[in-house]
C-alpha cells in the first residue's frame, strides 16, 4: 500500500484524543485481510480506528490481529465479554466519528436497509447517528443481484456512502464487479469524509467521462476502452465537497454516482448536446472523457453483410467529431474553470501543452498510457500542466487524484 493518503490534512499523533475516531466494521468476507491495511492507512494519516467485527469475521481475520493493531478491545459480541458495557452497541456508535464498515457483506447491506440488529455490528449500525461508510465485497451475482441493488439504494437515499468495488478476479473464481476497493481508496474516501470541508457548496461541477461509441451500422461501432473510473472518482468527490454535480457519461459499467445528476449518452455528439447545456451554469468543468475523434459519415441502420457489403465495411468514411473541451474552452467566460485531460504515449508534456493551449483550459491532467498504463487501472501518476508550469504528483489512486484535480480546479477559481 502506498503512502500517498499521507498527504492528507491529518497529521495529528494516533494518540491525540482529539484526533478523529473511526470504527472499523469488519464482516464474514474473504476480503477480511485487507481491512487489516485500511485500518494501518487510517492510523498513519493520525486516525484513531476501533473495531467492531461480526462472528463470520472471525472465522477470516482473528480478532488478535484487529486487538494487536488498536491496542483496543475488539467488539464482536453484543453480550458478550466486551469491556463491560451492556449497552456496548450504543457507546460504540455514539463516539465515533465514522462508522466504516468494510468488507460489507450483502447479507449485512440487507440487514441494514432491513433496519436488522441481531448482532453487535448491525446494531451498532442502527443505532449510529455519525456518518457511515460503507464498501461492499462480494461474489459479481450478489452484487448485481436486484436485492442488493435495491438495499444499496435505499441505504444511499438515507446517507449512507458507498464505496464502490472494484472489477476483476474474484476469490470465487469469477470475473467481475464484487472486490473490496482498494485500501488506498477506502482511506482516502473516509479521510475526505472526516475533513470534509463543503469547499464546493454552491458550485456546480460538470464532469464528462467514459468512452464514446460511434456506431457504423446496426451492430458495430467505433469505441475505446476507457472505463469512466477518472470521472466518476471526479463526480463523487464533488458531490462529497457539497457540490451540485452533472456527470456526462459514455457507455460504462459503473454504478450512478448517488446525488449528481446522471446523463448517459453514446455518441460524441450526443455528449456535446447534454454539455452544452450544462455548462453555461458551470463554475467547474473537468473533461475526462475520452471522446471518439472520429465518427463513420453514413451509419447503416442494418447490419452490413460481409460479401454484399464489403465496400461499406472495408471502406468507412469518417467524418471529424465536435471537440467537446475546445468548444467549452472558447466559450469559457471570467469565472468558470476548464480542466481537460491528455493521455500520451510519447512527449508526454509537450502534448498537453499543445492542448492546453489549443482548447484553451485552465490545465491539463497530463498522463502517460504506454504500455497500456492508465486505461482501467485503479491508480494513475499525472502531472497537472497549466500556463505556469507543471506539477508532477506521485501515483495515487483515482479516488485521491479526483481530491486532487477539484483542489487544484479551486484554486483557479479562487
Ligand atoms: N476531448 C473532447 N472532445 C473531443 C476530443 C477530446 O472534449 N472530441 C477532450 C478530452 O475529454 C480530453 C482532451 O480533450 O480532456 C484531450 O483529449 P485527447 O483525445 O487526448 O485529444 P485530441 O484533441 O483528440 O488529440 P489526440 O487524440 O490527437 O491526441
Amino acid at each position: 500500500m502506498s503512502d500517498t493518503c499521507q498527504a492528507k490534512t491529518y497529521d495529528r499523533k494516533t494518540e491525540n484524543a482529539a484526533a478523529p475516531l473511526v470504527l472499523l466494521g469488519v464482516t464474514g468476507c474473504i476480503a477480511a485481510y485487507k481491512s487489516c491495511e485500511v485500518l494501518r492507512g487510517l492510523q498513519k494519516a493520525g486516525v484513531r480506528v476501533k473495531v467492531v467485527m461480526t462472528k463470520n469475521a472471525c472465522e477470516f481475520v482473528g480478532p488478535t490481529t484487529f486487538r494487536a493493531l488498536t491496542h483496543e478491545p475488539v467488539a464482536i459480541d453484543t453480550f458478550g465479554d466486551g469491556p463491560g458495557d451492556p449497552i456496548h452497541h450504543v457507546s460504540l456508535a455514539e463516539e465515533c466519528d465514522l462508522f466504516l464498515i468494510a468488507p460489507c457483506t450483502a447479507n449485512v447491506l440487507a440487514k441494514m436497509a432491513a433496519g436488522i440488529a441481531d448482532d453487535l455490528l448491525s446494531t451498532t449500525a442502527l443505532a449510529c447517528t455519525a456518518p457511515i461508510a460503507v464498501a461492499p465485497a462480494m461474489n459479481v451475482h450478489m452484487y448485481e443481484a436486484v436485492a442488493t441493488r435495491h438495499n444499496m439504494q435505499v441505504l444511499a437515499s438515507r446517507g449512507v456512502h458507498f464505496i464502490e468495488p472494484s472489477e476483476g478476479y474474484l476469490a470465487c473464481g469469477d470475473v467481475g464487479r464484487g472486490r473490496l476497493a482498494d485500501p488506498v481508496d477506502i482511506v482516502a474516501s473516509v479521510l475526505g469524509m472526516l475533513g470534509r470541508e463543503k469547499d464546493l457548496e454552491g458550485r456546480h461541477v460538470v464532469v464528462t467521462a467514459g468512452p464514446t461509441v460511434e456506431p457504423i451500422d446496426a451492430v458495430r461501432f467505433i469505441s475505446n476502452p476507457s472505463t469512466g473510473k477518472m470521472g466518476f472518482a471526479i463526480a463523487e468527490s464533488a458531490v462529497e465537497r457539497g457540490a451540485e454535480v452533472t456527470l456526462v457519461t459514455g457507455p460504462v459499467s459503473l454504478a450512478d454516482v448517488p446525488g449528481a445528476k446522471m446523463v448517459r449518452v453514446g455518441t460524441a455528439c450526443e455528449m456535446k448536446t447534454a454539455v452544452d447545456e450544462a455548462f453555461s451554469s458551470a463554475d467547474i468543468a473537468v473533461f475526462s472523457a475520452a471522446v471518439s475523434d472520429f465518427r463513420p459519415r453514413t451509419v447503416s441502420d442494418r447490419k452490413l453483410k460481409k460479401g454484399a457489403d464489403d465496400d461499406a465495411l472495408v471502406h468507412i468514411e469518417l467524418v471529424e467529431n465536435p471537440d467537446i473541451l475546445a468548444s467549452c474552452g472558447a466559450a469559457k467566460r471570467e469565472g468558470q474553470v476548464v480542466v481537460g485531460f491528455a493521455a500520451e504515449t510519447n512527449d508526454v508534456i509537450g502534448n498537453a501543452r499543445s492542448k492546453l493551449s489549443r482548447k484553451k483550459a485552465d490545465f491539463i491532467v497530463a498522463n502517460d498510457v504506454s504500455s497500456g498504463r492508465g486505461f482501467g487501472t485503479d491508480s494513475d501518476e499525472v502531472a497537472f500542466v497549466s500556463a505556469s508550469g507543471e506539477e508532477h504528483l506521485p501515483e495515487m489512486g483515482k479516488r485521491e487524484l479526483a481530491d486532487r484535480i477539484l483542489d487544484k480546479a479551486l484554486e483557479f477559481l479562487k
